[in-house]
C-alpha cells in the first residue's frame, strides 16, 4: 500500500526533520516503496478522514509530531504508523517527566530540579552545585540547552529556556566523553561515542560543524560496552518505547554511565547517529528505513 512520510512540521526542529524526511522518503522509494512525503503543517484530522495512505512513517522532531499527538490522531483513525506509541512519545518528549521515571526505577540519572522561577537560582546552585545543564524540558536537538557555571548564569540561561518552554530543567553537568546507543526492533545497535570542542554535543556540533568526532566502535571494553548498551534497552522498556529510537548517555570520570534521555524519533539525516550505528552493524540506510517500517502497528 502507499506510505506517508510525515515530515516538517511546525517545532524548532522542522529544519532537522525536512532532512530525516526526505532522507527516509528517498530510500523507501529507492526500496520498491510507493512512499510520498507530507509536510505536516496545521490540521491533520482532515487528512486523516480519508487518507491516502495505509501506513504512516513519522519523520517528524519535537513538540506536536515527536510528542504523542500525531500518534494518538493516527491511532484513532486506524492508520499504522512507526515507532512509539502515544505514553512512551509523549513521555520521552518530557525530559523532566522521563527522569522521574529513571529514578523511580532505580536507573542513574544526574541530579537534577525543576526550575520555576529565575529567584531559585541560589537555591539551586546550593544544592546542586555547578557547572549545571539548564535545558527546556520538551526541546530537541539540544535547542535551548546551555551550560552554567554561576548563579547569575543560571538566571541567564533559565530565561533563555523558560522563554521556550513553559518547564525548565536543570541538572547536574556530567563531564563526559557522552554516548548515544540506537536500538532497532528492540535491539541495541553498536554504540557511539561522541566529542566535541564545544561545550557538549550541541545543535552547531550536531548539524553543522565537521569537526565533531564519532567514535564507531566506541573505545569502550566489551564488557562496559554490553553494559551501555543494557542500560541503553531499560531505559527505552521503563519508558515504554518500541521499535527504534536512541538513548543518550553520559560516562563520569569514574567510568560509571547516566541516563540523559530518550528520543522516539531520532534524526535520520546523513550526519545522523541511528543511521551510523546501523551501517557499524552491516545494515545499510534502506534496510534500516524499511526495517523500522516492518515494525507498525495496526
Ligand atoms: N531530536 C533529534 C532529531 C535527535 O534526537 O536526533
Ligand atoms: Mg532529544
Amino acid at each position: 500500500g502507499r506510505v506517508a512520510v510525515f515530515m516538517g512540521g511546525n517545532s524548532a526542529e522542522r529544519e532537522v526533520s525536512l532532512n530525516s524526511g526526505e532522507a527516509v522518503l528517498s530510500a523507501l522509494q529507492s526500496a520498491g516503496v510507493d512512499a510520498h512525503g507530507i509536510d505536516v503543517q496545521g490540521c491533520l484530522l482532515s487528512t486523516v478522514e480519508s487518507p491516502e495512505f495505509d501506513r504512516v512513517f513519522i519523520a517528524l522532531h519535537g513538540r506536536g509530531g515527536e510528542d504523542g499527538t500525531i500518534q494518538a490522531i493516527l491511532q484513532q483513525a486506524g492508520i499504522p504508523y512507526t515507532g512509539s506509541e502515544v505514553l512512551a512519545s509523549a513521555l520521552a518528549m518530557d525530559k523532566l517527566r522521563t527522569k522521574y521515571v529513571f529514578e523511580g526505577c532505580g536507573l542513574r540519572t544526574p541530579a537534577f530540579r525543576a526550575m520555576k522561577s529565575a529567584d531559585e537560582a541560589d537555591d539551586i546552585v546550593a544544592k546542586l552545585g555547578t557547572p549545571l545543564s539548564v535545558k527546556p524540558a520538551h526541546e530537541g536537538s539540544s535547542i535551548g540547552i546551555r551550560k552554567v557555571r554561576s548563579v547569575s548564569e543560571l538566571v541567564e540561561a533559565y530565561e533563555t529556556a523558560a522563554a521556550m518552554d513553559d518547564l525548565v530543567l536543570v541538572e547536574q553537568w556530567i563531564e563526559g566523553p557522552e554516548f548515544t546507543v540506537s536500538l532497532l526492533q528492540d535491539k541495541a545497535l553498536p554504540a557511539i561515542g561522541l566529542s566535541t570542542d564545544h561545550d557538549f554535543y550541541d545543535y552547531d556540533a550536531k548539524y553543522l560543524a565537521d569537526d565533531t568526532r564519532y567514535r564507531i566502535p566506541c573505545g569502550l571494553s566489551v564488557e562496559k560496552e554490553l553494559q551501555l548498551q543494557q542500560l541503553a534497552l531499560d531505559a527505552f522498556r521503563v519508558v515504554g518505547c518500541r521499535t527504534w529510537g536512541r538513548v543518550d548517555i553520559m560516562q563520569d570520570a569514574q567510568g560509571e554511565f547516566w541516563l540523559l534521555e530518550v528520543n522516539t524519533v531520532p534524526g535520520m539525516t546523513d550526519h545522523s547517529l541511528v543511521p551510523m550505528a546501523a551501517k557499524a552493524a552491516g545494515i545499510s540506510f534502506q534496510e534500516l528505513v524499511v526495517r523500522i517500517l516492518e515494525d507498525t502497528l495496526v
